[in-house]
């Protein structure tokens, strides 16, 4: 098999396209962002990388405190909005018609219309270089009622954005289910 080297990049397919929410002069501001992730377990941290000129830099500077808003496939255009216009210059909840909410944190604006949202205080930030990284430990996590089955998270019924970079550059619902996590690979040891 013959490859083509791209030379150092931050081409990693597919990244998540999340909602940072952040209470920039005492008010909610989200910004799309899909460098963010998964860092810790115990206890549960995420990180967000965002460039220094952004509003939502200023408002996580401010209260140390930030949420991560996963939105659905149905709001594709609130979340490209958010991604494409500063909060220094429009009114993003408004346009996109936002209901917010909070839970223990009171500087760390939720979205009522996103099924998930989770609330993060930050412990570190790392200034690397384009972005800062700000890693944040999770107080809470909210899920909509309606995305439960049998009492556990429904990924069908959440139906998570996922977001492809440059030079894609779109969007994208789950597709098919290619196997089952944690049991796939023991077939290659003949067990099922
Ligand atoms: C899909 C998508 C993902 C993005 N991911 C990031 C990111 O991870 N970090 C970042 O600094 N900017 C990212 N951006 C750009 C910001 O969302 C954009 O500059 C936004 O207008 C900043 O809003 P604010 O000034 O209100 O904070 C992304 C944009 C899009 C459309």
């Amino acid at each position: 098999m013959s490859k083509v080297l791209l030379g150092p990049t931050t081409l990693v397919l597919p990244t998540p396209a999340f909602l940072i929410g952040s209470s920039v002069d005492g008010k909610p501001n989200f910004m799309a962002a899909a460098w963010s992730g998964v860092v810790n377990s115990d206890p549960p941290m995420i990180s967000v990388a965002i460039r220094p000129g952004r509003h939502t830099h200023r408002g996580i500077s401010q209260n140390s405190a930030f949420s991560v808003n996963v939105p659905s496939v149905d709001l594709t255009r609130e979340t490209d909005y958010c991604g494409i216009r500063s909060g220094a210059k429009v009114d993003k909840v408004a346009v996109c018609k936002f209901k917010i909410f909070y839970g223990k944190l009171a500087t760390a604006p939720l979205i009522e219309q996103c099924p998930l949202n989770l609330e993060c205080r930050v412990v570190q930030t790392l200034e690397l270089g384009s972005h800062t990284l700000f890693i944040g430990q999770v107080e809470e996590t909210h899920l909509s009622e309606d995305c439960l089955t049998d009492g556990k998270p429904d990924i069908d019924k959440i139906r998570p954005l996922i977001y492809t970079q440059a030079p894609f550059r779109r969007y994208f619902a789950f597709g098919e289910v290619a196997g089952q996590a944690f049991r796939a690979g023991l077939e290659l040891e003949g067990k099922t």
